[in-house]
């Protein structure tokens, strides 16, 4: 070999050596300008076409002929409007799962919460707050791409999500060759109170997988930067409905009837005493009742009263101790005033969301690798609830959130907010992530 050839490779050993873990070619790659567009404008198709939970069907169909496009297989449906992509690399090896969630919000409840308030209040100040919430039943958001569907709107960023999803599997289609395993794509429907995580794994789908990684955006944290912890770092959640029946009548000959807004009050102030005496003061619970609603008039008492709320626990233990204390003190507080009690729950209540310590530690290695050690932050632990959590009770699982937040650009506000904002910049990290974490697990398999 003469030195030429011996230099030349050098160089490629060089190269190939850099290459073990390309997470900056990753995230160049997802940058250059044809890639960034081609995610923007499927990030503000799905936009501009918002789908609430298992309604995804032309979300679907557009992830469907993307993979179609990049040559990708994949099984569907899959919990109704689901999509499982695979990329089968070369000799077996480990199999491990991405997930993207689908699902739009629908606004309208606000709306439908407004048009009762105006019909019962004739004041103006309720009139204002009446019109302000009726403007909330639309995107605020300043954009030339905002929802073209009235009450339905992508804020949480799960049209990202998507996007960046397909952006990896762009990443990974690009280097199947040298895969170590199997990378699986999952689009997933309803994580917006559907529990659509529960219903991909019942079909069975991920019995194969070894592990599962997701990623959700946060405006909480400036773009170019993400966060998780080791351990539970989201609670579980359920729902309560409450019908207590009593016996109507004259106020004024109240002996003769079965008060329900008397025992519903009673019940509301002893669901408290679940939190404040029943609770081991160092784990942390919520009861909280959202609404109630019994009665017409000044002077005669309601045949019935309903009423509901949530109930919130950093443990799955913890939520199903609440849920049977609140079946009995509801119906023990309605037998006090004489009243019957029905109590419904949800029927998939959202369990804890737990990361696994060593795919968590996997997937932060790659994140200061892409974003530097600076830009990767512990998360602080929230009662609020993902569906990403019944995949962390099945196999190990890491969530991460990636920043958003850029000031200039506006999008400082809270998911689930009309004026939620995603800085598309994140479009190609997100993408880079996944794809990193997918490799860097196939790697040290
Ligand atoms: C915020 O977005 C603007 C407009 O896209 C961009 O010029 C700026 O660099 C971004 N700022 C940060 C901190 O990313
Ligand atoms: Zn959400
Ligand atoms: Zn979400």
């Amino acid at each position: 070999m003469n030195s030429f050839a011996f230099l030349l490779w050098l160089l490629f050993c060089t190269v190939l050596s850099s290459s073990s873990l390309p997470y900056e070619d990753l995230l160049n790659s997802a940058r250059e300008p044809e890639f960034l567009d081609w995610m923007r404008i499927i990030r503000r198709r799905i936009h501009q076409h918002p789908e609430i939970g298992f309604e995804e069907y032309k979300t679907s169909e557009l992830i469907r002929s993307e993979l179609e496009t990049l040559g990708i297989e994949y099984s569907w449906p899959v919990a109704k409007t689901g999509v499982v992509a695979s990329i089968v690399g070369s000799g077996g090896g480990p199999r491990f799962a991405l997930r993207a969630d689908m699902d739009a919000l629908g606004l309208q409840i606000i709306f439908h919460f407004s048009v009762g308030l105006h019909e019962q209040f004739e004041f103006p100040v309720i009139d204002l707050i009446v019109s302000l919430l009726f403007v909330l039943s639309q995107e605020l958001a300043d954009l030339s791409y905002k929802s073209k569907v009235d009450g339905k709107m992508h804020a949480c960023g799960h049209d990202a999500h998507v996007t960046m999803l397909l952006g990896a599997a762009k990443l990974l289609q690009g280097l199947k060759s040298s895969l170590k395993g199997t990378i699986k794509l999952v689009f997933q429907p309803g994580e917006e109170g559907y529990a659509g995580a529960y219903h991909v794994l019942e079909e069975g789908a991920l019995d194969d997988v070894h592990a599962i990684f997701c990623i959700h955006v946060d405006h909480t944290l400036p773009t170019g930067s993400v966060s998780s912890s080791p351990g539970t770092i989201l609670g579980s959640a359920d729902t309560f409905e409450v019908i207590i029946k009593g016996k109507g009548g004259h106020a004024a000959a109240l002996h003769r009837t079965a008060d329900p807004l008397l025992a519903a009050c009673s019940t509301i102030l002893s669901l408290q005493q679940l939190i404040s005496r029943e609770t081991d003061p160092l784990e942390s619970r919520i009861i909280s009742v959202g609404f109630m609603d019994g009665g017409e008039t000044h002077d005669v008492l309601p045949e019935s009263v309903t009423f509901g709320g949530t109930f919130r626990s950093m443990t799955t233990e913890g939520i199903d101790s609440l849920r049977q204390r609140i079946q009995e003190v509801v119906v023990s507080q309605a037998a006090v005033h004489r009243c019957t009690a029905i109590v419904k729950f949800m029927d998939r209540a959202y369990v804890s969301t737990t990361n696994d310590d060593n795919l968590y530690n996997i997937a932060r290695t790659v994140a200061a690798g892409l974003l530097g050690e600076a830009n990767v932050h512990p998360f602080p632990r929230l009662m609020g609830a993902e569906d990403f959590s019944f995949y962390s009770q099945r196999m190990p699982a890491a969530l991460f959130t990636i920043g958003i937040r850029n000031e200039s650009l506006g999008s400082i506000h809270t998911t689930h907010s009309p004026y939620f904002m995603v800085d598309e910049e994140v479009l190609p990290i997100g993408a880079a992530f996944h794809a990193g974490v997918a490799l860097a697990y196939l790697e040290r398999r």
